[in-house]
Order: structure tokens, then C-alpha cells, then sequence
């Protein structure tokens, strides 16, 4: 019936999430709320740990991508799964180490590292930094000296693979600010330099490229394309690459409509790609890493808000409006992304409109969707956002002096807080 598993109906026609009713949350915490399920974050953790295992034995980790919800209550769910991490920033870095995750099961990302982060990344001992461009090694080669280590990198690959997605959310092909590009040499270049560095050693190579895509194709060539990458770097410089990491990207269902492969069908269909070509070209099999964000914890979140004014426009459009907007829910006038709405306390009814919800910044693109069918909405009533646990809550901000909602995970109908909504003192805390 609902986009996500984990939603349901209860006796009283109230939209629930984990055994949690909706309308009970909205009223104990306030609204706008971003809810998680911790069960549906665990078994989605399980899922990618179990089939990687499956199909490609233990030479295989799952890296949480922390860019789609970073939170310290987060990190330590899926750290307690046994996932590591994929950190993007000083920040995300900065919340795992305060959950007490486990360092060298982090990677740790980002085109444009700061020295700030670069020593900060070394001085910690993340597992492996993965390096993007050529001032990047030098920079990292100078720090690591300095600290007197020398860590573990990737370098990071343009593979030149086109997924099949938005535009902004692509990062494989070759006009990207991301990685190395393979077919003008520079990544080449770049490993020959990497293979004879002093203070950094060289244990593998990266590819993502790109999120939300549900064809499995491109992953198959990009895996491919990597593979005989290394191979050459084998063949030419006597040097052998230790890890692949295949990056993230993998679509969810936002709509009924959507019907993305279970992922189980994607690591088993990469695996075989990986073992046929490592034995045609007659390399070792490669330390398999893949950087799952979306898939883990989007359909695992919803967000709540109270109904305001309702406005119809007669043969134009009905206007709902809601506490938030494009400052807890940016995808919709980042990307057009579209979501499921439920009236969260007419759950049971029927969706009989087709509505616009709007948001309460000054914009008029602030909306959370148009033409999204939902029950009749009326001032007053909660509308949950369905799989939103992905690129909300991280991609928030405090747009017109907004507050961010707080961040409640439920766990079996139980509710406990994990980040607390911003106070006024805290929209003012940095004004001297
Ligand atoms: N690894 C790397 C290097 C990435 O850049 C990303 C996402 C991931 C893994 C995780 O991808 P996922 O499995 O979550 O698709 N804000 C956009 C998505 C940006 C994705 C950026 N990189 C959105 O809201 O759709």
C-alpha cells in the first residue's frame, strides 16, 4: 500500500512507521519531525552485508555512505551492524569518531579536502583516504610525513560510465569534478607517481558513479572498465591493486511506480562480472568495497508536518501548506524528486485530491511536490513525507532562520530522540 515496508495503518486509521503511530509522534515532539526506523536501517544494513557475503565471500565490505544521514545515533546503528563508513567532511568524519566508530573501517572522501581535514583524517587513522586529484597526494604525501604516517589511499576514477540519472546527481563520466580521468592518462599518471610515494601507499582504487540508478548495466561496465585498469597497472608497473571499491548509487522507491532491483540481484550479478574478468585477465580478485547511502537509509524515514492553510485555486491548483519546506525537504526544488504524501491521520481514506504541498519559506518554488494525490487535507492535519531518510535531514539548513527538526528513531513502536530540534538560542548561537 505505502512506498516503504515499514509503514502501515493502525485500529485508529493512523499512519504508523516501525509500530509507531504518526499522529502520537507529531504531537509528542512537534512538527516538522524527521522519523527513523532503526529496525528498517538494521535490516537494510543485513541485506547489503548478506549478499555481499553471498555472492562474493568475505572479501567484501559495506560502507555506509554518511552524506545521506549523518547523525551519531546513526552511525552507531549501522557500526553495530559491522558496516564501516564512507565520511565526506571534517564533520561527518568528526560524528563517527564521537559515536566510538570504528576509524579504520572508514573511508574517507571529498574533491576538494582541506589540509584541516587531511590532517585530521591522517592524525585519526581512517582506514583509507581517497584521493581525488594530483594536489591532493601531494598535499596528503606532506602531511602524512609530518604526522610521521603513512596511510592507506584510493585514488578515485572517472570510469566514464554514463548512468542513467539526473544530471546533478551523475559522477561517472568524464566531465565530472570528481576522480581521475582514465581515458586522457591522468589517472595513469597518477598511479605511476603513487606506486614510488614515500608516505603513502597505494591500496586501491574508486569508482561511483552516480545515485539513484536503477539499471544494473552500467555498474557491470564500470566494474569492468576498473578491473582492466588494474590489470594494466599490473601488467606495466608490476603493481598490484588490493581494493575496489564500486561505490554507491543505488535506486530506491520513492513512488509505487518505481521498481527498483532488490540489491541482492545487483552484488550478484557485479560479483560474477568481477570473478569472470579478474580470471580473463588474470589478476588476483580484488577486496570488493561498496558505498550504499540512499538504498539504507531513505525508505528507513519519514518527516512529518502540520497542515496550515489550504488554498484552492479554482482550476489551477490546490495550495497545502506546511510547517517546513525547502529547508528540511530540499530535493524538490534541487532535483524535482518526488515523494509519497499521506494524510498521516486519515491514513485509511482514500487519496481523492491531487495537490500541491507547499512550504512556509519565502519562495515559490518551496514546495515538497506537486500533483501529488493525497486524502482531503485540512488545517490542523499531519501529512508524513514517505522515504525521506536520505538527503533530508543532511542536506537541511536554517534558510530564512528556520530551526531543523529534530531527528526521533523508533525501534519496535518505542521513540527515543537522536538529534534535538534547534532552539531560537541556536538559530543565534554564532551572531557576536
Ligand atoms: N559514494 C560516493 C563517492 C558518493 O559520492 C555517493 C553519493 C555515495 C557513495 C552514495 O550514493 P547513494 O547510495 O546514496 O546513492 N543529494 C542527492 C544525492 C547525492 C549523492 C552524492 N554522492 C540526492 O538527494 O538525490
Amino acid at each position: 500500500m505505502f512506498v516503504s515496508e515499514n509503514l502501515s495503518v493502525n485500529e485508529k486509521g493512523n499512519l504508523t512507521i516501525g509500530g509507531a503511530d504518526t499522529v502520537e509522534l507529531a504531537k509528542e515532539y512537534g512538527t516538522p519531525l524527521y522519523v527513523m526506523d532503526e529496525q528498517l536501517v538494521r535490516k537494510n544494513c543485513r541485506r547489503f552485508n548478506e549478499s555481499i557475503r553471498k555472492f562474493y565471500g568475505d572479501k567484501g565490505r559495506v560502507h555506509y555512505a554518511s552524506k545521506a544521514m549523518s547523525c551519531m545515533e546513526m552511525c552507531r546503528i549501522v557500526g553495530s551492524e559491522g558496516l564501516g563508513l564512507d565520511a565526506v567532511s571534517i564533520g561527518e568524519l568528526y560524528t563517527a569518531v564521537k559515536a566510538g566508530f570504528d576509524v579504520s573501517k572508514i573511508g574517507f572522501h571529498g574533491n576538494n579536502k582541506t589540509d584541516e581535514e587531511l590532517a585530521y583524517a591522517v592524525s585519526i587513522g581512517v582506514g583509507h583516504i581517497i584521493v581525488d586529484n594530483i594536489s591532493e597526494l601531494h598535499r596528503l604525501e606532506r602531511i602524512a610525513k609530518e604526522q610521521g604516517k603513512r596511510p592507506h589511499i584510493m585514488f578515485r576514477i572517472k570510469p566514464g560510465i554514463d548512468a542513467h540519472t539526473h544530471d546533478f546527481v551523475k559522477t561517472g563520466q568524464i566531465d565530472s569534478k570528481f576522480g581521475f580521468a582514465l581515458e586522457t592518462g591522468e589517472a595513469y599518471e597518477a598511479v605511476k607517481e603513487a606506486v614510488s610515494c614515500e608516505n603513502v601507499e597505494l591500496y586501491g582504487l574508486h569508482c561511483h558513479i552516480g545515485s539513484q540508478i536503477f539499471d544494473i548495466d552500467p555498474f557491470e561496465e564500470a566494474a569492468k572498465v576498473m578491473l582492466e585498469f588494474i590489470a594494466k597497472i599490473k601488467n606495466e608497473l608490476d603493481y598490484e591493486i588490493q581494493g575496489l571499491n564500486l561505490g554507491g548509487g543505488f535506486g530506491i522507491k520513492y513512488l509505487n511506480s518505481h521498481d527498483p532491483q532488490p540489491f541482492e540481484v545487483f552484488m550478484e550479478r557485479v560479483s560474477e562480472v568481477v570473478k569472470a574478468e579478474c580470471e580473463k585477465l588474470n589478476i588476483s580478485r580484488p577486496f570488493i568495497y561498496i558505498e550504499p547511502g540512499r538504498s539504507i537509509a531513505a525508505p528507513a524515514g519519514i518527516t512529518l508536518y502540520t497542515v496550515g492553510a489550504r488554498k484552492e485555486i479554482p482550476n489551477i491548483r490546490t495550495y497545502i501548506s506546511v510547517d517546513g519546506g525547502m529547508a528540511d525537504s530540499p530535493r524538490y526544488i534541487l532535483y524535482k524528486s518526488e515523494y509519497e504524501a499521506v494524510v498521516a491521520n486519515k491514513a485509511n481514506e482514500e487519496r481523492t485530491e491531487k495537490v500541491t504541498i507547499a512550504g512556509k519559506c519565502c519562495e515559490s518554488g518551496d514546495l515538497i511536490g506537486e500533483n501529488m494525490p493525497l486524502q482531503h487535507a485540512e488545517s490542523g492535519d499531519i501529512i508524513a513525507v514517505c522515504a525521506t531518510g536520505a538527503y533530508n535531514y543532511s542536506m537541511s539548513s536554517n534558510y530564512n532562520r528556520l530551526q531543523k527538526p529534530a531527528v526521533v528513531f523508533v525501534n519496535d513502536g518505542e521513540s527515543r530522540i537522536a538529534v534535538k530540534r534547534e532552539t531560537l538560542d541556536d538559530i543565534i548561537r554564532n551572531d557576536v
